[in-house]
């Protein structure tokens, strides 16, 4: 890799790149995440800005010669009973850019983050997406549950693991 790659916590100003990159992540990956293209593709960029500048939830990006090619983020549960706990959401390294260390690098850079904000970090992953479960065991998470038919997707049903990283 020859381009300097640079990650960083996403601002408001990132709103538009932010977006385009999410939609795209969308579209590539529909089975791989929890929301939908249709359901994300109409929001205002005022809103998206407004959550991306939300601490301490956090998003982080890789960027190549300026451009966002990767993404991973942390949000903390906002329920008082519950707010000892973050979701890492979002993971996703443009297709040009994998197998390079991008994604653990952002994995690494919200789990930062998180620990400085919460007790335990949790994640979900699609069973038989090894190239991210891979990446997170490798980086302390641990399997604590599978949830069967969590998600339906083109005709078909998938089964997720739930995931967790304990700071204390
Ligand atoms: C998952 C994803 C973010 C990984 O990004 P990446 O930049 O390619 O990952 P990295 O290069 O940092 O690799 C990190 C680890 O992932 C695993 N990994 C990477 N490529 C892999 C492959 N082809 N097969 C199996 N494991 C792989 C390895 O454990 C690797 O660790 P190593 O460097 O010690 O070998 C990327 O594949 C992606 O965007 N996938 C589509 C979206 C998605 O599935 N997101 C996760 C939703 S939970």
């Amino acid at each position: 890799m020859s381009e300097t790659i640079t990650i960083r916590m996403l601002e408001p100003v990132d709103a538009a790149a932010f977006q385009a990159f999410r939609l795209c992540a969308l579209l590539d990956r529909p089975e791989a995440f929890g929301s939908s293209y249709d359901e994300e593709k109409d929001e205002p960029l005022g809103e998206v800005a407004q959550r991306l500048g939300a601490r301490p939830n956090a998003v982080f990006g890789a960027f190549a010669e300026g451009q966002l090619v990767g993404i991973a983020g942390f949000a903390r549960n906002p329920r008082l009973k519950q707010k000892h706990k973050g979701l890492l959401w979002g993971v996703h390294v443009d297709r040009q850019w994998r197998g390079q260390g991008l994604g653990r690098k952002l994995t690494l850079a919200v789990i930062e983050h998180a620990r400085q904000h919460v007790d335990t970090l949790h994640a979900t992953v699609m069973a038989e997406n090894v190239t991210a479960r891979n990446l997170y065991l490798a980086l302390g998470f641990v399997v604590f549950g599978v949830e069967k038919d969590a998600l339906r997707e083109g005709g078909r049903s998938y089964t997720d693991e739930l995931l967790r990283l304990d700071f204390q």
